[in-house]
Parts: structure tokens; sequence; C-alpha cells
């Protein structure tokens, strides 16, 4: 069934109204592309709080509720508990609702395919998306590696150090559901912070023939492991090579306005480099791109370097698509799957010893 873009605002409804809701909000405030009709939480106090940014919307405790309102809704905004993501974009799609689902898409491929052919049964879009591929200063990092100013590319890492000092607050409430998350092998650097670094390696170079991983392990309070430090490398099937470098700094501080999470970029080109500061939080206060090539340092200081706009871009860009059909969705829920697979290939390396494997052929019982 071809998707039929939408000739009116799009009715739209926010299903979780946690943590992150205050930033993607930030797509849907003063859009003249989206009309928000409904709010969904199981808990009154969050549903109070959210329906003074929407007072036209009306609250729910679940999206069943919602669907049995009579009220109209064409997409939801899921910002779930990832555990919840299965089970939750399942009910949503049964209601006939288009889904902007958070990231990380589920924990396990056997997931990801039951909702990806959920979507595709009943014709309805079903989007994964990644705020990272709207960060201006990532944009301008892959405009400037394609655009031949560094040469081609030779190879390239990320660097991500978790702290625990700085940043907004984050409620218990979210933290938990992480911590569970964690004793599943799904931890918070490598898995969940971590889904976006892989989705930028495979927006920036294409997909991946192979990955080789050493997940380490930090107990930071009781039952409390962090998946640190880790290394992870892989090849791209073009033959570019990339490694990421993941640790936790617990005692160090770090000015953000979000997460504490200070992350870099490093393109190395055969005649320069290209490189990234920092994204979520404010860590290297220098320019946010810098660039070298033939001699010479080139600065780019009037960036939208604010992580929050990543977050605004990337819900205007699902609006407008559902407004116009066009373009990538970035990502659709065959290329998060892809995200997955990269992911699981690395668990599997790790856990055979930092062997060599596939992400094309993980199963799906793989991690
Ligand atoms: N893109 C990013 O950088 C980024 C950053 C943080 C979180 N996230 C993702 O956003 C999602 C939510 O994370 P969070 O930090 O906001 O979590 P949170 O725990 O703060 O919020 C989740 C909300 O969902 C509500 N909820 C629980 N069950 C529900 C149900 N059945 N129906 C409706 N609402 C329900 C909870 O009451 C809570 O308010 C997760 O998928 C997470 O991975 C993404």
């Amino acid at each position: 069934m071809p998707f039929m873009p939408y000739d009116r605002p799009v009715r739209a409804a926010f299903i979780g109204l946690g943590r992150i809701y205050d930033l993607n909000v930030r797509g849907y405030l003063d859009n003249p592309d989206v009309e928000v009709v409904a709010l969904v939480d199981p808990d009154e106090e969050r549903r109070a709080q959210r329906q003074a940014d929407w007072p036209g919307a009306k609250a729910f405790a679940s999206a069943a509720e919602l669907a049995a309102s009579g009220i109209e809704v064409d997409a939801v905004e899921a910002l779930l508990p990832v555990q919840l993501h299965p089970e939750g974009v399942l009910e949503l799609l049964s209601y006939g609702w288009h889904v902007n689902l958070q990231k990380p898409m589920c924990s396990d491929l056997a997931d990801a395919y039951r909702m990806i052919e959920a979507a595709r049964a009943s014709g309805l879009v079903l989007r994964v998306m990644e705020n990272y591929l709207f960060y201006q200063p990532l944009r301008k990092l892959k405009a400037i590696t394609e655009s031949g100013e560094i040469g081609p590319a030779v190879g390239y890492h990320m660097k991500m150090v978790g702290s625990a000092h700085g940043g907004w607050d984050v409620p218990l409430s979210s933290w938990l559901w992480q911590w569970e998350q964690m004793k599943r092998n799904r931890g918070i650097m490598v898995f969940d912070d971590g889904w976006h670094k892989l989705a930028t390696a495979l927006w920036l170079f294409g997909p991946v023939r192979e990955v080789r991983a050493w997940i380490g392990a930090t107990e930071v309070g009781p039952g409390v492991v962090l998946d640190a430090p880790s290394m992870i490398a892989w090849e791209h099937e073009n033959g570019v090579r990339g490694g990421w470098d993941i640790n936790v700094a617990l005692d160090m501080y770090l000015r953000s306005d979000y997460y504490t999470n200070d992350e870099r970029w490093e393109i190395t080109g055969s005649k320069g480099f290209a490189r990234l500061n920092r994204c979520t939080g404010r860590g290297i206060q220098q320019p946010s791109v810098e660039v070298y090539a033939d001699g010479e340092m080139r600065s780019y200081h009037a960036l939208d370097d604010d992580w929050g706009s990543s977050f605004r871009d990337c819900g205007r860009h699902w609006l407008t698509w559902l407004r116009t059909g066009e373009g990538p969705l970035l990502w659709d829920a065959e290329a998060a799957a892809d995200v997955l697979r990269f992911a699981l290939a690395a668990y599997e390396s790790s856990a055979a010893g930092g062997i060599g494997v596939n992400p094309g052929q993980v199963t799906c019982d793989a991690g």
C-alpha cells in the first residue's frame, strides 16, 4: 500500500512523557505541519506537567484509552522504555497509527522483524528516529568528507566518555529500566547511547562487513555494571575502517545541558582530517568542527552545536515527511535493524574473544 502524504496538519499524540519528551517536543512546537491532539502516560504527574504545553490536547493513562476515545490520530511519537518497544509498537500500529519510535529500536532481531512485519502488513510507517543524523556539526563533518576536501577517507575513529557529574537531572525512574537492560547485556554505553555512534558509522560510510569488539565492565554501584572500558573496530564494505573507544570517567565534571557524554569523531583523509569536537556535552570548547588540509586549519564557528536542536530537526523531518512523503526517513525500520545487527555483531565478537563477525550473519538469538 503506497503511503499517501497528508494534505493537512498531521494529528499526533505523544506516547510516553518522560525525560526525553523535553527534547522530542521541540520538533512539534510552533510547527504548522502538526496538531498535537493527545498525550499518553500512566503517570498522572507527568500528564499534568506536559498538558501545560498542549492545553488543547486530551491526556490519557494508556494508548488503549486514547484509541477508544474516538479522537482521530494519524501518527504517534513513541517515547517508551526500550523493553516496551516491541509490544508497544505492535499495539500502536494496531490502532492504525504511524509510529516515530525512539532508539534503540529493540534488543533482539526477532523483535525487530516482528515490528517491521507488523508495519508492512498494516501499510503504516515505522520510523526509528536518529537525532544524531540531524546534528548540524555531524552533517557538516559528513559534507566535508564527501566534498573531497580532505581527500578520500582512509579511516576514522569515535570517542565517548561517560561521566557522573554535570548535565541535567535524570529521574531515578528513567534509570531503573536502563539497569534492567544492563542485566540483559544491553548496556547504556555500547547499546543504548552507543546505538547513535553505530548509526553515524553506517550513515557516514555505509554497510559494515566485519566487527571486532572487546566489551568491558565497570561496577559503579551494587548491581549496576556499565559496559566500559570497551573498544570496537570494524570495516565497511567500501574498505574504510572505523574504531570507537568507550570509557567511563566517574569523577570527571562535564559541562552539559543534557547527558554527561563527551564525544568526538575524527575522519582521516589522504590529505588531511576533519574533526568533530563535541556533541551531547560541551567538552572541548573550540569550534565544533575543525578541518586540516593542505597545511591549513579551518574552523567552523557558526554551526548550531546545541545537541537539543538535533531533536527539533529530526522531529520536523518526520512531520515534513508525513506531509510530503519525500526523501529518506532517517531511519526507516530496516535501516534501524541494521544498526541492531551492528551492535549484536559487537557482542558476539566480544563474547568469542574479539573474532571478526559479519553483522549480516548474526542470528536472531545473537548476543
Ligand atoms: N535520542 C536520544 O538521545 C535519547 C536519549 C534518552 C532516551 N532516549 C530514548 O527515549 C525513550 C524514553 O526514554 P526516557 O529517558 O524518556 O525514559 P523515561 O523513563 O524518562 O520516560 C518513559 C515514560 O514512558 C511512560 N510509560 C511507561 N509505560 C507506558 C505506556 N505503556 N504507555 C505510555 N507511557 C508509558 C513512563 O511513565 C515515562 O513517563 C527510550 O527509548 C530511550 O532509549 C533517547
